[in-house]
């Protein structure tokens, strides 16, 4: 009995060879019913009914082999080897992905190393640390969403924040460049949208000029754009640079002659940039007497929108398979 309730089989020709040998014409129990006639009478009855239950057994347990087996399809005796494979249907990386790995391609060669921080943020280091005065407009609640009930808590506006991030835990020399999500109350239409994305770059060390920042990002322009391209600086403000200035660079849709993308104006602003502000070093613990700095701020739809002729941002986030596709080849 117990030999029967142990059997095993790894295939369904394993489980057949089991029933061939106990339960075929010629198999084990057969035998056994065959010398029942041999089974002195006052045991017939005792004897019958105990290769009656062994052969039950067996069966069952041969079924419930049969059953296991045929679930969990380990031999599948139908393969065709020889078939040619299905196409494996790959994705494609998503635009702003491919510009982002692009634009850190270019600084990662510049000797610029990756750093992260958190989408939801504290207030400090999205303003305070940047130097936004406590009654900065930028503070205000039409643009920035709030934690509820945490008004500390903030998603990013912008991915400054990760300047403090790295200034906080790193004394100079510093070279990063900071990826991003960042978060604001828009209204969402064809040129705006309540997130998007964001590239940050800080560099503080001694002697570090605007020099050094024009020449820079020059070299970004013209990797990302082709050697032709043009940039030009006008002055601008913003709480935690000093002096600031914001780029253009000459529009690569109409190469400067003037479209509509450009507005006619062979010019399109591309990123926000500055010497970093000597109060945003010291609070983030750096002595402003002995380094300088610079930072930058870029926006990846500004820049996928520019180098791929997109026009609407919603189509960035709605994931409508036809657009993502048109970017197979740049894969
Ligand atoms: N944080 C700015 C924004 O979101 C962009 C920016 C401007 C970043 C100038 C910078 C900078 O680092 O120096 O509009």
């Amino acid at each position: 009995m117990a030999e029967v309730e142990a059997l095993q089989a790894k295939s369904a020709t394993e489980v057949e060879a089991l029933r061939i040998k106990y339960l075929s014409k010629k198999g084990k129990i057969t035998a056994l019913m065959a010398d029942f006639r041999n089974v002195s009478a006052d045991q017939k009855r005792e004897v019958g009914i105990k290769i009656n239950e062994l052969k039950n057994k067996a069966q069952e347990r041969i079924n419930s082999l049969r059953e296991t087996l045929a679930s969990t399809d380990t031999e599948d005796e139908n393969i065709d080897i020889t078939r040619t494979a299905y196409p494996i249907k790959l994705g494609t990386r998503h635009p702003i992905t491919l510009v982002k790995n692009e634009i850190i391609d270019i600084f990662a060669r510049l000797g610029f190393s990756l750093a992260e921080g958190p989408e939801v943020e504290d207030d400090w280091h999205v303003f305070s640390s940047m130097n936004f005065a406590d009654d900065h407009p930028a503070r205000d609640m039409q643009d920035t969403f709030f934690v509820e009930s945490h008004p500390d808590i903030i998603l990013r506006t912008h991915t400054s924040s990760v300047q403090a991030r790295v200034m906080e835990r790193q004394q100079p020399p510093i070279r990063v460049i900071c990826p991003g999500r960042v978060y604001r109350n828009e209204a969402i239409s064809a040129r705006a949208h309540c997130f998007f994305h964001q590239v940050e770059g800080l560099y503080v060390d001694k002697d570090v000029s605007f020099t050094d920042l024009k020449q820079v990002l020059l070299l970004f322009a013209k990797e990302m754009f082709g050697e032709e391209t043009k940039i030009r600086l006008r002055p601008s403000y913003f709480p935690f640079t000093e002096p600031s200035a914001e780029m253009d660079i000459s529009c690569n849709i109409c190469g400067g002659k003037g479209c509509s993308f450009c507005k006619h104006t062979g010019w399109v602003e591309i990123l926000g940039c500055g010497m970093v502000h000597p109060n945003v070093l010291e609070l983030n613990g750096i002595d402003s007497k002995k380094y300088k700095g610079y930072a930058f701020g870029l926006g990846v739809e500004r820049i996928t929108n520019l180098k791929y002729n997109v026009k609407d941002l919603r189509m960035f986030s709605e994931n409508d398979v036809r657009f993502l596709k048109e970017f197979e080849a740049a894969n």
